[in-house]
């Protein structure tokens, strides 16, 4: 969507704001040994509470409230019962409604200790998603968020999943600007203007290069070829002066 009037970012604020706090309350529940179903069920709860509505499961009828994926699932994994352990990496992504506006946020945690080498990944990861944000603004080329995060993370000897792109939200969770790369493509001439609503979201890896389904179900994703990937999500506008994140909690 392309806000124009206050009342319109207030409400996008506002189950920004929602998602924000479900997601890192969330993360913050997490205990070994609790299932992925626990973890959504606190979820669920949470957006129930503040009268939001599971975007995933209202849109796509989406086995959830909210997408839990483990280690070797990337992204859309189904809440079960799957157990969590130490050293696990668990991305929630949290995407939900409230009087018509959407918010869409997510980000990748690792459980307990874990290797060096992963906690380098989170914390590259959230930096790419800092540097795409950082190139949102008023008639800038939408490829050069992608652009901007494929020099840093070529950089550094990172991949990213090009087949899992951003995307623009706000009257619904997927809509108009799609497919917005977060890694770097030559020929979009689109750009983004005053008030324009869009994702950010990298999806950053050590060798991972494709998102694909698997064998047990339509919806979990798993990389190509198998390495660990994490992914860090808000929604931001387009202004003038730069972008808006909207999914910060409070
Ligand atoms: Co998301
Ligand atoms: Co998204």
């Amino acid at each position: 969507m392309t806000i124009t009037q206050q009342d319109e970012l207030d409400g996008l604020r506002k189950i920004g704001r929602i998602v924000a706090n479900t997601m890192h309350a969330m993360a913050a529940a997490i205990e070994p040994g609790m299932t992925t179903r626990e973890l959504d069920g606190i979820g669920h709860d949470l957006l129930e509470r503040e009268g939001a509505v599971s975007a995933p499961r209202a849109s796509y009828g989406f086995p959830g409230a909210t997408c839990i994926s483990v280690n070797e699932e990337i992204a859309h994994g189904i809440p079960g019962e799957r157990r969590l352990a130490a050293g696990d990496l668990v991305n929630i992504d949290v995407s939900a409604s409230l009087h018509g506006y959407f918010a869409d946020t997510g980000a990748s945690f690792c459980l307990g200790a874990v290797r060096p080498s992963l906690r380098h990944l989170c914390r590259d990861g959230t930096r790419a998603m800092r540097i795409g944000i950082a190139q949102v603004r008023h008639d800038r080329p939408l490829a050069g968020i992608g652009n901007a995060i494929g020099a840093f993370a070529s950089k550094r000897g990172y991949t990213l999943i090009r087949n899992l792109a951003s995307h623009g939200v706000g009257k619904a969770l997927h809509e108009a600007p799609e497919e917005i790369a977060t890694w770097p493509t030559s020929g979009d001439r689109r750009r983004m203007h005053d008030g324009l609503v869009l994702t950010v979201e990298p999806f950053l890896s050590r060798g991972g290069e494709w998102a694909r389904s698997g064998s047990d179900d339509d919806w979990t994703l798993y990389s190509v070829p198998a390495a660990p990937v994490v992914q860090y999500e808000h929604t931001v506008v387009a202004t003038r002066h730069g972008a808006i994140v909207t999914t910060l909690p409070g």
